[in-house]
């Protein structure tokens, strides 16, 4: 047998696919699902189970890039039982290491850059004794014409823009991802009715710079508009979006179109003018916080969430307590946060990368700290008051109870006298919270 020819030949050849990283890396499964399908590949739900594995992975960090590499030298055990199967490592890890993965993974049989998944289907048709491999970046592929396998749910994510051309020091995306491209408008409203057709109420719209989304004339702002004109759809956010391109047109939008939702996840990186400026970030801190206050003036209920780094190239003490200070200063209603990671490539590679590892993680520590204190008062702050939760389905907790989001992106877990079906919109009286949720009764 060769490793063109599956063990269940006569029925069609099963794939399985596992995610790693961001919510672009969760729509791109969703893609690549699609076009399997169409080229006549059904999924399964275990690894054992396929003729085809697949990772889709992440190079945002070392960390992602090492957890992949042990789930792959597992997963290539399985090749000793059923020699016919062929092993995929596809994404941002496949374009940042390139050939040299099938040094360090030799039993790789296909390797597929973020711009090569159109490709797949013949890729696979053709990996046997060779590894097939393609890392090419392209400028204008936005597989604005493949139809994703969507789940089925109440919140579907939208692919609205690929690629970064801000090159902020630390990062790999640019690299990995390559320049910025976004799908045309029209794809994106046909799209949109389709979800909406189907049930979804909640769509975001997803991009590494979201709010940079260009088709000729229209701009992320005009796009914003476009979706609220789209039936059906009750709420609309996206992700993520540069603070370099929060035009007051965008923060327009987000005040006079209800369905946008009074919710920015607005990454801020770090603290300090010196490191913003030696990560590339294009704004100082008084920028970002004239920014903030323009959009809490426009926007009075809008919740924030941030990504911050701590431990770039030497990041003193007084810039990380500048960071601190931040934090205090705009309390986020959460953050994501991260220790400074060492990319190849970028620019940032090229300086030392000066704070020990366990300074990086006293200051992780440091402000996860902080964070957990203001979202905790930021979420009890809201006992006693109404929201309007967006019904997903049962709490993963809690028998009989229901969870949800609020406008605000919160969740809401909650109790309900009778049956609430996912999708409805309920008003919760919140009754208590803690940094992560928020507890109450439908009313
Ligand atoms: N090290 C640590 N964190 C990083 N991020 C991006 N690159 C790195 C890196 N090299 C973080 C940023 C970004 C988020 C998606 O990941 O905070 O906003
Ligand atoms: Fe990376 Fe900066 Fe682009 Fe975001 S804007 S993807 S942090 S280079």
């Amino acid at each position: 047998m060769n490793s063109t020819t599956p063990d269940n030949a006569g029925s069609p050849p099963r794939f399985y696919l596992e995610t790693y990283g961001c919510q672009m890396n969760i729509a791109d499964s969703q893609l690549i699902g699609g076009q399997l399908r169409r080229a006549g590949y059904v999924s399964v739900e275990r690894p054992e189970q396929a003729d085809v594995i697949l990772l889709n992975t992440c190079a945002i960090r070392e960390h992602a890039e090492e957890r992949v590499l042990g789930r792959l030298s597992d997963l290539a055990r399985l090749k000793e039982r059923q020699p016919a199967l062929r092993l995929g490592l596809v994404g941002c890890m496949a374009q940042n290491n390139r050939t040299s993965l099938l040094g360090k993974a030799p039993y790789l049989d296909l390797v597929a850059g973020p711009d090569a998944y159109r490709q797949l289907p013949r890729m696979l048709a053709e990996a046997a004794f060779d590894p097939v491999v393609d890392v090419r970046l392209s400028r204008d592929e936005t597989y604005a014409d493949l139809e994703p396998d969507w789940e089925s749910g109440v919140r579907a994510y939208l692919t609205i823009m690929r690629g970064c051309d801000r090159f902020c020091a630390f990062c790999v995306v640019p690299y990995v991802r390559g320049r910025e491209r976004s799908v045309p408008l029209a794809a994106l409203l046909a799209q949109l009715r389709t979800l909406a057709q189907r049930g979804v109420k909640e769509v975001v719209l997803l991009g590494q710079t979201v709010n940079a989304y260009r088709d000729e004339a229209v701009d992320f702002a005009a796009l914003l508009h476009a979706a609220a004109g789209v039936e059906g759809l009750e709420r609309i956010r996206f992700t993520s979006p540069h603070p370099c391109d929060m035009s007051p047109a965008v923060i327009e939008a987000m005040a006079g179109e209800p369905k946008v939702q009074p919710y920015l996840h607005l990454p801020v990186q770090a603290g300090s003018d010196r490191i913003l400026e030696k990560m590339a970030r294009g704004y100082s801190v008084e920028e970002y916080l004239a920014l903030v206050a323009r959009l809490r003036a426009a926007i009075p209920d809008l919740a924030l969430s941030t990504d911050l780094i701590v431990g770039f190239c030497e990041e003193t003490e007084e810039d990380f307590a500048a960071t601190m200070e931040l934090m205090r200063a705009v309390r986020f209603d959460s953050a994501f946060t991260f220790k400074y990671s060492r990319r190849p490539h970028t620019r940032a590679a090229e300086r030392p990368d000066s704070v020990p590892e366990p300074e990086k993680a006293r200051r992780l520590a440091a402000v996860i700290e902080l964070q957990e204190q203001i979202s905790l008062q930021r979420n009890q702050a809201l006992v006693g008051q109404v929201c309007q939760v967006l019904v997903e389905g049962p709490a993963r907790r809690g028998e009989g109870m229901l969870m949800g989001k609020t406008p605000q992106f919160k969740t809401a877990v909650f109790s309900a006298g009778g049956e609430i079906a996912a999708g409805a919109t309920v008003a919760v009286r919140i009754e208590s919270a803690t940094s992560h949720s928020l507890l109450g009764h439908a009313v």
